[in-house]
């Protein structure tokens, strides 16, 4: 298969019709969770059209008929990373990391100190901004992290942003939230002017595991996390999905642990085992620790 598909093409091969739309919708929520509203159609038609040039497709059809086969297992990945939306930036909703150096990493610290491993997640990391931020925290209250086993699992369905995250390289716009004290410890500068890029240090990187996982599918987690950040992530998800992922989140938290969500996102039903703990912040009830899961 070969030839370019024109994006713009009114009524042609190329225009994503409403069926075809829905045939995407489906797909997005089945895979990923994602709830695609119909008002999205000219936006996903735009970024699909990538695909069916990248796949050499030359209409929906096909490429919907091979998203949809076995044999399609590996575009329909590509298909939802080209769906999902990944902006980010660094120390975004500043609050919720005041909570984190104020409450929640010298608790932390004084547990790592005491020989217990402490387990931060970043759940939808996207480029790694949320997860750098945090590694910052802790690089900034923690002078040496030496041998104390604090960790930070990063994770989002999308392997291509994925590994934007891993390279850890940002422009000087995207470095914007980035105080001028970590920008010089913690990131080498290179190029100038609009060509300048910043590139995450080796120790900042050090505590943080980048993994893909889906939210929707299995967690392979056996520690329990202290806090989980899970911000801009289940607003695309619809009511019944974000209802399956609290009581998830509540059995991967320690007991008094705290679930950080996005500003537009609330936990509807807080009879799920959390308790509000301010602006977008929810704590696990206190509880014994339960078996099954390791903390
Ligand atoms: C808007 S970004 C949020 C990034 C970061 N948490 C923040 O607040 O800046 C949303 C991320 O969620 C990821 N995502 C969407 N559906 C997902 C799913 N089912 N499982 C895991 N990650 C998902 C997307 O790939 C995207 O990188």
């Amino acid at each position: 298969m070969s030839g370019a598909v024109l994006p713009e093409a009114p009524g042609g091969a190329s225009t994503l019709a409403s069926a075809g739309f829905q045939r995407v919708a489906d797909l997005a929520r089945r895979e990923a969770g994602l709830t695609i509203p119909d008002t999205k159609l000219s936006m996903v038609q735009s970024r699909l059209v990538r695909r069916l040039n990248a796949t050499g497709h030359r209409t929906f059809d096909a490429y919907l008929g091979h998203v949809e086969s076995a044999a399609g297992s590996g575009e329909r990945e590509h298909m939802i990373s080209a769906l999902t939306t990944n902006v980010s930036h660094f120390f975004r909703e500043a609050h919720h990391f005041e909570t984190l150096r104020e409450e929640i990493l010298p608790r932390a610290i004084d547990r790592a100190r005491q020989g217990e491993k402490v387990r931060i997640w970043s759940a939808g990391c996207s480029s790694g901004q949320e997860p750098y931020s945090i590694a910052m925290c802790l690089l900034d209250t923690v002078q040496r992290l030496g041998s104390l086993d604090i960790k930070i699992l990063a994770t989002d369905i999308d392997r291509a942003i994925l590994k934007k995250a891993v390279s850890g390289t940002y422009s000087e716009h995207q470095m914007a939230g980035v105080p001028a004290t970590f920008r010089e410890r913690l990131f080498t500068g290179s190029g100038s002017g609009p060509d300048a890029a910043w590139t995450v240090r080796a120790e900042l990187k050090a505590p943080i595991s980048f993994r893909q996982l889906n939210l929707i599918g299995d967690w392979p987690i056996s520690k329990r996390f202290e806090a989980i950040f899970c911000r801009n992530v289940v607003i695309y998800f619809d009511a019944a999905t974000q209802a399956q992922l609290w009581p998830r989140f509540h059995e991967t938290l320690v007991p008094d642990g705290w679930l950080f969500l996005g500003h537009s996102e609330r936990m509807q039903n807080s009879s799920e085992g959390f308790a509000p703990a301010g602006v977008t912040t929810y704590r696990r009830a206190p509880g014994q620790r339960q078996p099954g899961m390791k903390g």
